[in-house]
């Protein structure tokens, strides 16, 4: 006697939210991207005021002569994310992006992914959001210009971020390259900034209480040195972030009180990669939680040495997965094999044998 039994249709097990570029850039215009930004410092702040009860371990990174292909995981205990993303700073040359990013989002107590998510354009908001939540506690008070240094892809972000939390008016803006900055001001000139393009990166930090750098070089770079920066600036140095690639002269680091996310992994990949082992530093959770202080005087440099950390990827999944249901930006993927009988894997696959079902 057969046990004949067609394939089963996907359950609703089966199916998890997927949202693709498409429906990224759909939630973002109908949230606004400066209030989604300023939603995303909400969320990213909220995880690192409980920064202790997160699994934590630097990303894994593989590395080749021309970029890094990394995997960025952790986990509040009930939900657990990852994503993944490439640096690949020659890749502009080649007509292709820099850093290209996806990520999930999945339960804890099942082990099932919830939702994959697209997080190109992603990570341009968490990394501006990140910068902004930042900069909004170590940023000298009323600070209204910031030289941006590096205008490519997270360039104007950067820009809409720092504006929405922290009021800067007025941007000096400075690229090896004149096409970027031609780009960044023509995306730029009808929000409302002071534009002022520079022709050296000197001229860009003129007047400037926030300097940020946000270049894409696979070398260590001296995009700043140690003469080019006053006292009282806030440095956001966001691009230097492998090792072998930094931006800053390490002298700068001496005379700055250095603020990072994660410091096992900021010492693998950021500008203190040029500093002892025992440099000291100050995580941002701990500013945030009132257990370090911040600014402490007006002559003091402070200087964010941002790399990018799991936890700022988790927050901005959250986030979109938050919006779902209320915006319906989605699509179902048949992403988990759900048989009937869950140990009976290579029974569906048998009653999906082409053919199977037809007489
Ligand atoms: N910290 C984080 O969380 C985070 C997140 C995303 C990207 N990044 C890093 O930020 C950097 C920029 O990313 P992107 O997506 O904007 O890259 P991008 O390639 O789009 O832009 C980089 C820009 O830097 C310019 N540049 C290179 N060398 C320069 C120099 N010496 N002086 C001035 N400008 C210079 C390039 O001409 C280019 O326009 C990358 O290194 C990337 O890995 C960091």
């Amino acid at each position: 006697m057969s046990d004949f039994r067609p394939a089963p249709a996907p359950s609703d097990l089966a199916f998890i939210r997927f949202v693709s570029v498409a429906n990224m850039m759909k939630l973002i215009h109908r949230i606004g991207v400066e209030t989604m930004l300023a939603d995303l410092v909400r969320y990213i702040e909220d995880d690192f005021r409980r920064w202790p009860l997160f699994d934590k371990t630097p990303r894994v990174a593989s590395h080749s002569a021309v970029g890094v292909i990394e995997l960025m995981p952790t986990s509040d205990g009930e939900v657990y994310g990852f994503k993944y993303v490439n640096g690949h700073p020659k890749n502009t040359r080649e007509g292709l992006q820099t850093v290209t990013a996806f990520g999930l989002l999945a339960r804890v107590d099942t082990g099932y992914p919830v939702l994959l998510s697209e997080m190109t354009m992603l990570t341009a908001l968490r990394t501006a959001a990140t910068s902004a939540m930042v900069a909004r506690h170590l940023a000298p008070k009323g600070s209204r210009t910031m030289a941006m240094i590096g205008n490519g892809a997270q360039s104007e972000f950067q820009a809409l971020a720092m504006r929405k939390v922290c009021g800067i008016e007025e941007l000096r803006l400075y690229d090896i390259d004149a096409r970027a900055t031609e780009k960044t001001v023509a995306n730029l000139r009808d929000r409302g900034f002071v534009l002022t393009p520079c022709k050296t990166a000197e001229q860009a930090i003129e007047g400037a209480q926030i300097v940020t750098t946000c270049t894409a070089d696979k070398q260590y770079a001296t995009i700043l040195t140690d003469n080019m920066v006053g006292s009282g600036v806030h440095i956001n140095a966001i691009g230097g972030d492998c090792p072998g690639k930094t931006e800053l002269h390490r002298d700068i680091l001496a005379r700055s009180d250095v603020f990072v996310e994660y410091t096992p992994q900021t010492r693998i990949e950021g500008e203190i990669q040029q500093m002892p082992d025992d440099f000291p530093v100050t995580e941002m959770w701990q500013v945030l939680t009132g257990a370090a202080p911040g600014r402490t005087s007006d002559r003091q440099i402070t200087l964010f040495d941002g790399v990018g950390f799991a936890i700022e990827d988790f927050s901005a999944l959250r986030y979109v997965r938050d919006r779902l249901d209320d915006t319906g930006d989605y699509e179902c993927l048949d992403i988990i094999a759900d048989p009937d009988d869950a140990r009976d894997l290579f029974g569906m696959l048998e009653r999906a044998r082409p053919g199977n079902g037809k007489s």
